[in-house]
């Protein structure tokens, strides 16, 4: 019997809702009572929570977003007061361990605070998929979907005006989401941050491609993919409270450079935030389902500073700091099946 804590941080993503439900219905049968922290690690700090219920985490399966709202805060920078502060709050509220369900900003907080003493357990959430120790996190197949769906709409439209159409989605430091959607949807190219791209080779896959008979091509883009050094000029955002980026443009950028170099007509499409929205799939409902269930048996085992992860099929434990680590990129093998379609 237990106060758990529970918050969702970072980006939204679709399969939150299942994964906080699927806890919240494990713990209360054996006794367990749940905080949900508003906003991510902002409502930790503040002590801004709603009590969790059956009652009130019903319903919540198939929606996307979070019923907790979430937030970019990093209660380590500036003076938000890190593991001291957490605890403080932790202290005045009963709460005995920390069930935090992000990608590798929300759960390198999560490591640092169990480094310092405070219990926590780690969810894996991401539609970038790019988070070590897990097989695939949840919210990556519905983004996937989406970008699918979006794709096979703009050849349609490509085909009916013989024009090429780069489609900007998401992934700032892995090309996971450009990669499948890619594949899946019959790119022309599909440019990712692993592999910095030459904008001249594009253009020629371009005209070769359309010297054949195909007078449309759709051409799919990372939000983080970056032209090989001197080629092109990229402009860089501003950077949230843990250093990354923000990112979005190369899309429009890219589309202009190939109308200008092979004369296509080109039109760029930025999927953004749309990916991030909506229903979660069936797959990422169990999945999420699946590591809810999984955090709150490694809290009652007292296996605190662990991720649950999908690893071959099976729910996993991996430490937080494996997990974290480093960033899970795009496997090369998998950029190879993209790449036979280039031509
Ligand atoms: O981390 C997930 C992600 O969707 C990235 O792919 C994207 O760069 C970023 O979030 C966008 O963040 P925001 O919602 O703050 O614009």
């Amino acid at each position: 019997m237990a106060c758990f804590g529970l918050l969702t941080g970072g980006g939204d993503c679709p399969g939150l809702n299942a994964a906080i439900r699927a806890a919240v219905r494990t713990g209360i049968p054996a006794g367990d009572s749940f905080l949900g922290f508003r906003y991510g690690w902002a409502g930790v700090l503040s002590g801004e929570a709603i009590e969790l219920t059956v009652e009130r985490t019903a319903g919540i399966l198939p929606r996307g977003g979070t019923i907790l709202g979430t937030s970019r805060t990093n209660p380590f920078a500036g003076e938000a007061g890190g593991s001291a502060a957490v605890r403080a709050s932790l202290q005045r509220l009963g709460v005995d361990a920390l069930i935090a369900i992000g990608g590798e900003d929300t759960l390198g907080v999560a490591l640092r605070l169990h480094e310092d003493g405070i219990r926590t357990v780690g969810v894996p959430k991401t539609i970038d998929n790019d988070l070590g120790g897990t097989d695939v996190t949840f919210g990556f197949q519905t983004a996937v979907q989406i970008v699918t769906d979006a794709i096979d709409r703009l050849h349609t439209t490509a085909e009916s005006h013989d024009r090429v159409i780069v489609c900007e989605v998401m992934g700032r430091h892995a090309g996971w989401i450009a990669t499948y959607a890619g594949i899946a949807g019959g790119a022309a190219e599909v440019l990712v941050p692993e592999e910095p791209f030459d904008i001249e080779v594009i253009c020629a896959n371009l005209t070769r491609r359309h010297a054949r008979g195909h007078y449309a091509s759709v051409v799919v883009v990372a939000e983080g993919a970056t032209p090989k050094a001197g080629t092109l000029v990229v402009a860089s955002g501003d950077l949230d409270a843990f250093g990354h980026a923000r990112l979005g443009g190369i899309g429009n950028l890219l589309a202009a450079e190939i109308e200008k170099r092979t004369g296509f007509e080109t039109r760029a499409t930025i999927l953004g935030h749309i990916q991030r929205g909506g229903t979660p799939t069936a797959f990422d409902r169990v999945l999420a389902t699946r590591f809810g269930v999984a955090a709150i048996d490694c809290a009652h085992d007292g296996a605190f500073g662990q991720m649950v992860a999908l690893q071959g099929g099976a729910i996993v434990r991996v430490p937080l700091s494996a997990a974290v680590a480093e960033l899970k990129t795009v496997d090369p093998d998998l950029v190879a099946v993209a790449e036979v379609f280039y031509n």
